[in-house]
């Protein structure tokens, strides 16, 4: 028997008109997000009719940064809502001749821009957008800073996994060890999944070489949030010891100043997610990372699409977690 789905994401419990990050939202906004996703899921795997939520709604997505997970899944979440969605990859468009980040948007938003999903290199390009845009801005990650929708789709990924009778907005991951292994420093995934992980009641722990780990001492003191502190270490074997979960980050090589590695080898061979150390977690302990991978680097392929894995699952579950952002985004701006 099949229970029923929970209620539907409402206008009224969800205030953003903008979604720049994770820590802009409370714990029941994460559950309006992960609840809707939850509905969305049916339609994201074809068994349901499309809602048509967003017909006739300008969606575009501007990418001055390399994606593929990322703006496909927001694009075919666009499209199974009714979207018209419009692709710009800035390396093909008038950015190339000196227009600038906000005249490009404003070019956008005179097309029929009405949601902006975007990418850039430099932390707080979506910020600086939003105060301008008449419509949403979704940020699809940005620099070192955030990458909201990616934290929200893990998120999704560990409470249908381990959870999957808990409440979305509770901590439903209290008790859980949750490991973030690799290149922290560069992660803007890190970043936002500090936020939403521990806002769930997982117990965090990050670990690194003690390069890639600057300033996350300090941070992991003090909390996430000033009240949610995480564990911080450069032991590999005693951050998997029992965990339930592993998330593996790409080396962000092209964010990497000289001096941060010896080599990538030694990086490999020291920190790379292999069988053998992934044996200190619990059994059948999950192993996540959002993509792209370098196998061989930080993890190893045999753990990247092993039974463990869920990098594809992660991927499939983010056109619905973005169906869910979508939609909440613009009920709150056609509630203005
Ligand atoms: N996880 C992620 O952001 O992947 P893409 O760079 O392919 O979008």
């Amino acid at each position: 028997m099949t229970t029923a789905p929970p209620a539907a994401p409402t206008a009224t419990a969800w205030r953003h008109r903008h979604l720049l990050d994770v820590d802009a939202l409370s714990s029941s906004e994460i559950g309006l997000v992960l609840t809707g996703a939850l509905r969305m899921a049916d339609v994201a795997r074809g068994d349901r009719d499309r809602p048509g939520t967003l017909r006739g709604i300008g969606l575009t997505t501007l990418f001055y940064e390399a994606s593929t997970r990322t703006r496909v899944s927001f694009e075919v979440a666009g499209r199974l809502l009714g979207a018209d969605v419009v692709t710009v990859a800035a390396s093909a468009s008038s950015v190339t001749k000196g227009e600038s980040l906000l005249d490009t948007m404003r070019t956008l938003e005179a097309l029929g821009a009405r949601i902006l999903v975007m990418r850039h290199a430099t932390s707080g390009a979506p910020y600086l957008v939003a105060r301008q845009f008449g419509g949403s801005v979704v940020n699809a990650g940005d620099g070192r800073h955030g990458h909201p929708t990616q934290a929200l789709l893990d998120l999704y990924t560990l409470w249908r996994r381990l959870a999957p009778d808990a409440d979305p907005a509770s901590a439903f991951l209290a008790g859980r060890k949750v490991v973030i292994l690799g290149d922290v420093l560069h992660s803007r995934v890190a970043h936002s999944n500090l936020w939403t992980l521990t806002a769930a009641g997982a117990e965090v722990w990050v670990c690194g070489p003690s390069t890639l780990l600057d300033g996350f001492e300090a941070w992991a003191g003090a909390g996430v949030g000033g009240t949610r502190p995480f564990r911080v270490t450069t032991d590999l074997h005693a951050a998997l010891q029992d965990a339930d979960a592993v998330m593996a980050l790409r080396l962000q090589r092209e964010r990497m100043t000289a001096g941060l590695l010896p080599s990538l080898g030694e990086y490999a061979a020291r920190y790379g997610l292999t069988a053998e150390r992934l044996a200190a977690a619990r059994p059948g302990a999950l192993v996540l990372h959002p993509g792209p991978m370098n196998e061989g680097l930080e993890i190893a392929p045999e753990v990247a699409s092993g039974p463990q894995s869920l990098v594809t699952e992660q991927v499939a579950n983010g056109v619905a977690v973005r169906m869910a952002v979508l939609t909440l985004l613009n009920e709150a701006r056609t509630a203005r």
